[in-house]
């Protein structure tokens, strides 16, 4: 009997940190093997601010890639409250900058130097929405009293609905969506809004990072949620709704950098993630729909073509083995466990 068999068009990943150095030669080779192209996250430190640092960061990335590579880094411009719009214009219209993302202060991995008051990025928001170059949107607010499992909501009413409101015409894309209040305030959008879901959450819900033990490698930002918020994601990955599309937020940290007293968010999933994915879609009857999750609606969101190149998966009757961690010079990153084994494999 031969293996079921899936051909789609090559992914692209909507949403993924490389980071620098020793991590970025450790990880790219991950992406490059099967996505031809990825927004790049801009929170370095120091963060890519202005378009001369995402040229110089693109540069580090392609000097990164191995002979024979095809992958196309897609650079975002950290937003701050002093960001310059003519910077952002020039950076679009070079074909250098794809999109500027917005990191509230504090929320994640090196975010001090994002927004506080989204009234002093006004100028810029502006202009992004005249020159119509998308804004990516950390989705969560930092005040100290919102608890940390409603962040994403109270983001998505105090801050992103207002903002939307002021501003009808700006693209924004709702990044790495945990909550079913996201997936439905994006359902009920008219226009100029769409959302990027991680493989993992489409697997994990948090008892896998509190259960039986704290479990740091599943600890990400936005924070996994309750079984009912995954579920939601799920429904809106495998139906199809050309809103969603994958942004994996793959985000390494070396290992004892997680493993400790104050881990590190963020969740490796590079390696594994199209067979995470081929997994999950089969499970909801919906391997029709992969392709339109990882290569077709986030194309047609960002205003580019969908890849020509196609991939082939591979159900193998035996599971298909990752390793545990993937060495790096930077030291350990461990992989995502996504607690079944996986048979579907991207073909080499
Ligand atoms: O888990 C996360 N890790 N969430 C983020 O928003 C940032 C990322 C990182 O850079 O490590
Ligand atoms: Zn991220």
């Amino acid at each position: 009997m031969t293996a079921p068999r899936l051909t789609i068009r090559r992914p692209d990943d909507w949403h993924l940190h490389l980071r620098d150095g020793g991590m970025l030669k450790g990880v790219i080779g991950d992406t490059a093997r099967d996505f031809a192209r990825a927004i790049i996250m801009p929170n370095l430190v120091p963060p890519v601010v202005t378009t001369t640092d995402a040229k110089a960061y693109r540069d580090r990335i392609l000097a990164a890639l191995k002979p024979g590579d095809r992958f196309e880094p897609l650079m975002t411009l950290y937003l701050t409250e002093g960001t310059n719009p003519d910077d952002v214009e020039e950076g679009k219209k070079s074909g250098l900058i794809t999109a500027v993302k917005l990191y509230p202060a504090g929320a994640t991995t090196n975010s001090h130097g994002g927004v506080r008051n989204i009234d002093n990025a006004m100028p810029v928001l502006e202009r992004m929405a005249k020159i119509g170059l998308p804004l990516c949107v950390h989705g969560e607010v930092t005040t100290p009293e919102v608890d940390i499992f409603d962040r994403e909501a109270v983001f998505i009413e105090t801050v992103l609905d207002p903002l939307r409101k002021r501003l009808p015409e700006l693209k924004v894309t709702m990044e790495h969506v945990t909550t079913k209040d996201g997936i439905d305030y994006i359902k009920g959008s008219k226009a100029n809004l769409a959302g990027s879901i991680t493989t993992h959450h489409l697997i994990i819900n948090r008892n896998a990072i509190l259960v039986g033990g704290i479990r740091p490698h599943y600890y990400c930002l936005p924070v996994a949620k309750r079984e009912s918020h995954r579920l939601a994601l799920r429904a809106a990955a495998v139906s199809g709704d050309a809103r969603f599309f994958l942004g994996t937020d793959s985000a390494p940290h070396v290992d004892p950098l997680k493993e400790c007293a104050c881990g590190c968010a963020g969740i490796y999933t590079s390696i594994n993630t199209m067979s995470c994915l081929a997994h999950v879609f089969e499970e909801d009857g919906a391997l029709d729909k992969l392709e339109a999750f990882t290569s077709l609606n986030g194309p047609a969101w960002y205003g580019l073509a969908a890849n020509e190149e196609t991939i082939t998966l591979e159900k193998n009757v035996e599971p298909v083995s990752f390793p545990a961690k993937i060495e790096t010079e930077a030291g350990p990153v461990t992989v995502f466990d996504p607690m079944f084994p996986l048979h579907w494999d991207v073909v080499r």
